[in-house]
């Protein structure tokens, strides 16, 4: 592997991570996935406690950050929000100084205000992992989804063409997408409503807005869907669901027309038969079950690098 380039403690967001950092990044995590099946190890966590905070629901990060720890051979806390304290009203980061107290060595943290992450790397002197902070950043998510491009069309991402469809506006997943896919060079559609797709995110370098879902699908290498976020949604931004499956969700006609070679992604959890039709989920265009794999390999890298350049080695 070429010089490793890291910079940071913590692993917040896309946006603050250089070109180079994320090729770091990219190339340990294709070590890490190597050795997967083999039942290696690593030790870069040996001895060292990880505490996983999620006080949204999650069933892909929360596991990935289980397993990619337990691959590093950390030691696991897991804090539930429903039986902890902060039931009672502590504070987020009089509960983080505690743990910290007992010798836990790194945070990852689900939270539904945006900045979670960023602050509580500010309070504490080890590394936090934000696995999603309201709408605003989801970076391992981008992180493995880019890891899956670059699995399958090669690591130069340059001129590729992706397209993010459906519920923009409230997603964290792409927004953290929009600056990683644009870092490599990556040409980025958005499609949608025009009620869940701002106009002046075309404003972006790299990104432009399409509202007609044919032009949107007809020359991307990639389609990224994301889900309708029911628990996100303050005001209706869709007449009904049934509306936006009919003209948004993605069926088999929808698919004939993307580019035969042309493939399916999905962050899950998917909402079968609204945003996604079984048969294309389900189907041989769709790499949603290799993003999962994905998602250990990359979260190991992240959490292997925090803790080098924490612990001085990088
Ligand atoms: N993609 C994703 O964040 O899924 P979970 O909510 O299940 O973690």
């Amino acid at each position: 592997m070429s010089r490793q380039i890291w910079h940071h403690k913590d692993l917040v967001d896309i946006e603050s991570l250089s070109r180079e950092e994320l090729e770091t990044l990219f190339a340990q995590a294709e070590v890490f996935k190597a050795s997967f099946g083999t039942r290696r190890k690593f030790d870069t966590l040996k001895n060292h406690t990880v505490g996983t905070f999620f006080f949204e629901p999650s069933t892909r990060t929360r596991s990935a950050f289980e397993v990619a720890a337990r691959n590093l051979s950390a030691d696991l806390l897991t804090l539930n929000e429903s039986t902890s304290s902060r039931t009672k009203g502590e504070t987020l980061r009089d509960t983080a100084m505690n743990i910290r107290a007992m010798g836990v060595d790194m945070v990852i943290m689900r939270h539904s205000a945006a900045g979670a992450a960023s602050y509580l790397a500010k309070v504490l002197d080890i590394p936090v992992i934000n696995a999603g902070d309201g709408a605003h950043a989801h970076p391992t998510q981008a992180l493995l989804d880019s890891f899956t491009l670059r699995e399958h069309f090669g690591r130069d991402l340059r001129g590729k063409k992706v397209t993010i469809l459906g519920d923009i506006l409230l997603s964290r997943v792409a927004r953290s997408n929009i600056y990683c896919l644009t870092k490599q060079g990556v040409e980025v559609t958005l499609a949608g409503p025009t009620t869940l797709v701002p106009r002046e995110f075309g404003n972006i370098p790299g990104v432009r807005v399409l509202y007609d879902l044919k032009a949107a699908l007809a020359d991307a290498d990639a389609v990224m869907l994301l889900r309708i976020q029911h628990e996100r949604q303050t005001t209706t931004h869709f007449p009904s669901l049934n509306e936006y499956t009919s003209l948004f969700g993605i069926n088999e006609e929808r698919a004939a027309l993307m580019k035969p070679e042309a493939i399916i992604m999905h962050p899950g959890p998917i909402n079968r038969g609204v945003e996604l039709e079984s048969e294309i989920a389900d189907g041989p265009r769709s790499v949603i079950l290799k993003q999962v794999t994905n998602g250990v390999a990359v979260r190991m890298a992240g959490m292997h690098l925090c803790t080098l350049f924490r612990e001085g080695q990088l």
